[in-house]
């Protein structure tokens, strides 16, 4: 197939583009760079041996789609494009609404116009909010806690409304847990523009020597070892999973909804052993007050995803942890 993969230099994106070229299908990829680099496609080429084609550009340049869908054959889309800075989008929310909801309805209008009626979007388990208890279903109550989880669900029920009132539409929500680590060849992976949000960047980060410690965002949860819980999935698996919702969807002209995670909770400090462990170094943290807005524990059910699209994130915490430490040295080299 032609997939045009918006976002698709970024984190998740270039991850997808690479299994979806494995795969065997043509990919290209719309990005305006906002948040990555081009170079990204020249390593994506270096894995797979075959180079998407690159446009740059906006998702909300509906001249610029209508353009790009009639010189290229596309069949689906799978829409990464996004901004996602949760402390961001509480101090611009109208940015956020503008990018992620405006640009996904610009996209959408642009897709009808070309008939094209298959899409896979990057929603996140940020639309469960606070989940009354874990794991996860898919048919949790949806709240949102902030505005970019607002914007999730904003376009999540957009998705619903074009599945529901215009005929032959294949949509796959696809709800993220943790994502982390990066492709084991070293030549992608995340890149958090500024001081990173998310633990797992800080971790690299911080045993690199680019940050003097690791703040562990309080220790009197009720979890375990007093640490927050969550379900982080390698990125690759990630992506899998995205190949595999392409295939469900060109099987059933539906709409899918489903958890993307391991099913498995695993703590802060869990994480920092295990880091240290495998990659034989150093993570200098010290625990802190709780992160306001933060939830105790979030882990998924994967029993649907796994059931009905015969798909199963694999790789364990030490494959993550490795990969993302490779990636992070090929940034940083010892001096
Ligand atoms: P990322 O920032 O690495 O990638 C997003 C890409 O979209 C970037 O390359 C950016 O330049 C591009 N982009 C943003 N706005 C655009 C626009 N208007 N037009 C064109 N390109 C634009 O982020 P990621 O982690 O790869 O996330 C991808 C998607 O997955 C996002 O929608 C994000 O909300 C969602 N998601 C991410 C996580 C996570 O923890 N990483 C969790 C759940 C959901
Ligand atoms: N944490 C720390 N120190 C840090 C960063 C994080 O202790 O420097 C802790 C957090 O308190 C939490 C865990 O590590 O317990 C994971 O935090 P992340 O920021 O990596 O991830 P979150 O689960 O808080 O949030 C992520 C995305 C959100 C998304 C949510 C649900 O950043 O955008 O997952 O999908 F909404």
């Amino acid at each position: 197939m032609n997939i045009l993969v918006t976002g698709g230099t970024g984190f998740i994106g270039s991850h997808t583009c690479v299994e979806l070229l494995n795969a065997g299908h043509d990919v290209m990829v719309l990005d305006n760079l906002c948040n990555s680099d081009a170079a990204v496609i020249g390593r994506i080429e270096q894995i797979c041996g075959r180079k998407p084609r690159f446009v740059e550009g906006d998702i909300r340049d509906a001249a610029l789609l209508q353009d790009l869908f009639a010189e290229y054959p596309v069949s689906a889309v799978m829409h990464f494009a996004g901004i996602k800075a949760v402390g961001e989008s509480v101090e611009k929310p109208k940015k956020y609404y503008q990018n992620n909801v405006e640009g996904t309805s610009v996209l959408l209008a642009a897709m009808v116009q070309a008939d094209i009626r298959t899409i896979v979007f990057s929603s996140s388990a940020t639309v469960y909010g606070e989940p009354a208890s874990v794991p996860i279903t898919e048919d949790f109550p949806r709240s949102a806690t902030n505005p970019y989880g607002d914007t999730k669900l904003k376009i999540e029920d957009m998705l619903a409304e074009l599945q529901r009132t215009t005929p032959g539409w294949r949509i796959a929500r696809l709800r993220y847990f943790n994502p982390v680590g990066a492709h084991k060849s070293g030549l992608i992976g995340e890149s958090p523009a500024g001081v990173p949000d998310n633990l797992m960047p800080f971790i690299t980060q911080a045993a690199a020597g680019l940050r003097d410690e690791l703040r562990v965002f309080g220790s009197d949860y009720e979890t375990p070892d007093g640490t927050g819980v969550r379900d982080y999935i390698h990125v690759v698996d990630l992506a899998n999973g995205h190949i595999a919702a392409l295939n469900y969807l060109r099987r059933n002209p539906q709409m899918l909804t489903v958890n993307l995670g391991t099913g498995k909770g695993v703590s802060v400090l869990e994480m920092i052993k295990t880091f240290e462990t495998v990659n034989h170094c150093k993570v200098p943290y010290r625990i802190t007050n709780r992160r306001p807005g933060d939830i105790a524990k979030c882990w998924a059910d994967t029993r649907l995803a796994n059931r009905l699209l015969a798909w199963k994130a694999d790789r364990s915490l030490a494959d993550m942890c490795r990969d993302a430490w490779r990636w992070q040295q090929a940034q940083t080299p010892p001096p």
